[in-house]
């Protein structure tokens, strides 16, 4: 079974290995991607029929809304994009630009898709690279041998052996040699730095091309030059149109928006401000997408119908129902997360995967001290973290990230220089590090 045919039950099981609790998102996110892999199975006029059920997570801050979806694209190798439903609501972002996420969403899958096949192709592109650094390190140059000397010829292919020995075992690395690059384009990233990646696809491929490509003959070491040569190799072996399609396909059929902030377009305008170009101008330029539309990119048109929205939002300001209908009707699935109780804090300080317990000692043992938190010590810094957020604000598991590192700062300044390699961290430790901090207000509202 593939990654993408995951049944409900294994996606929960694999994401509780990161989240704890919320039961409901997980299931309703489960589900969904479920439902994408039984409406292929369908045949292709009942599958186009059917729309995926778009999902609103309710709930406060850092509870783990993203974290979910996030996680989940991973699982199931999902392109995916988080976006701020109110970045549309500034200036300059009004109208049409809602479509730029569709083109970042391509872009990911594309790199994606690139990934993949330079797996399979990698072998190859190895060897092959690995001839190309041999014909730069003996060139065929001045002393070519005729082709009638056959000691000669001999003689070169013994030293380009040689060189290949050496080559293997990384004695070359430094070495300088000529190398023919060409550069074909404006790099991708080059793209995104001025902006582009918001401006008509068409012009930005004209723009592209007007960018002439030329070879330059290079001095690189050997380090540089197999870098280099892999990717060309690479760029020469991988079937461009195939990278293409199927990066189409899949951001088409597998990928997930998650639009953060919804909660932040919806209902009337509280605060006082500049004229409110947005809120529902914003649900009406997310629609068209929503629903399903053709957005030009530069890889080609894609079709939005049966991408997967996920919201999110607190909604405490606003509720869901005051979205402009057609948009609640696109996302009819909602699923409210739990404020985290200190217990579930003592279990996402321990218990996912890359908890942050975990991440601690771990650290610490690159300095080959071993770091030991006593069970009493986590509870308490889940009690602390439960207080401030009670105390100060409520900002969920993020309160643990600036618990954590008042703990550990003076061992981990003093780790690098430690006699005594076993650190025990008890819950005296704990309240010694942080009760003056959490009784002084001003001091917590800083370093908190
Ligand atoms: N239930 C949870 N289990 C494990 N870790 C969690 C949980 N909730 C939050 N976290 C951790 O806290 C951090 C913030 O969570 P996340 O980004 O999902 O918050 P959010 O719900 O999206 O909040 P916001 O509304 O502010 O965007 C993440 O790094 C995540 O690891
Ligand atoms: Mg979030």
């Amino acid at each position: 079974m593939s990654a993408r045919e995951l049944t409900p039950r294994q996606v929960v099981e694999a994401l509780d290995r990161y989240i704890i609790g919320q039961e409901a998102a997980k299931r309703a996110v489960a589900i969904a991607v479920r439902n994408r892999w039984r409406r292929q199975q369908l045949p292709a006029e009942l599958a186009d029929e059917i729309a995926p059920k778009n999902i609103i997570m309710i709930g406060p801050t850092g509870v783990g809304k993203t974290e979910i979806a996030r996680r989940l694209a991973n699982l199931v190798n999902a392109p995916f994009i988080k976006v701020e439903a109110t970045k549309y609501t500034e200036i300059g972002y009004v109208g049409r630009d809602v479509e730029g996420m569709i083109r970042e969403l391509v872009e990911l899958a594309v790199g994606m898709v690139r990934k993949e096949m330079t797996e399979v192709v990698r072998l190859r592109a190895d060897e092959l690279t690995e001839e190309r650094l041999l014909d730069a390190l003996l060139p065929a140059g001045r002393d070519a041998p005729l082709a009638a000397d056959n000691d000669a010829a001999e003689t070169r292919r013994r030293t380009r052996e040689k060189l290949r020995v050496q080559l293997r075992a990384g004695e070359l690395q430094d070495r300088d040699i000529e190398l023919t690059v060409d550069q074909r384009s404006m790099p991708a990233g080059m793209l995104a730095t001025f902006g582009m990646d918001q401006i008509d696809p068409q012009l930005q491929n004209f723009l592209e091309r007007l960018v002439p490509s030329q070879s330059k003959q290079r001095r690189l070491t050997v380090r540089e030059a197999t870098q280099t040569l892999f990717q060309q190799t690479c760029d020469q072996l991988i079937d461009r149109d195939r990278m293409i399609e199927i990066a189409l396909q899949r951001t088409q059929n597998s990928g997930i928006v998650f639009i953060d902030e919804l909660d932040k377009i919806a209902g009337r305008r509280l605060d006082e401000g500049p004229p409110d170009v947005s809120r529902t101008g914003v649900q009406r330029d997310l629609l068209p997408i929503v629903e399903g539309c053709h957005v030009n990119t530069r890889h080609g048109s894609v079709w939005t119908g049966h991408i997967l929205f996920i919201s999110a939002g607190a909604f405490t300001q606003s509720k869901p129902s005051e979205l402009i209908p057609e948009l609640q009707g696109r996302f009819p699935i909602r699923v409210e997360l739990d404020e985290l109780t200190q217990e579930d804090f003592v279990r996402i300080l321990t218990e996912p995967q890359n908890a942050l317990i975990t991440q601690q000692v771990a650290m610490l043992k690159a300095e080959d001290v071993d770091l030991e938190f006593t069970p009493e010590a986590i509870s308490e810094m889940a009690g602390m973290a439960y207080l401030a957020n009670e105390q100060l604000e409520n900002i969920g598991a993020r309160r643990l990230y600036t618990i954590m590192e008042k703990v550990v700062e003076e061992i981990s300044f003093l780790a690098s220089d430690a006699v005594n390699k076993d650190i025990i961290i008890d819950a005296d430790y704990v309240r010694m590090r942080l009760a003056d901090i959490l009784q002084d207000r001003e001091r917590s509202e800083y370093e908190l």
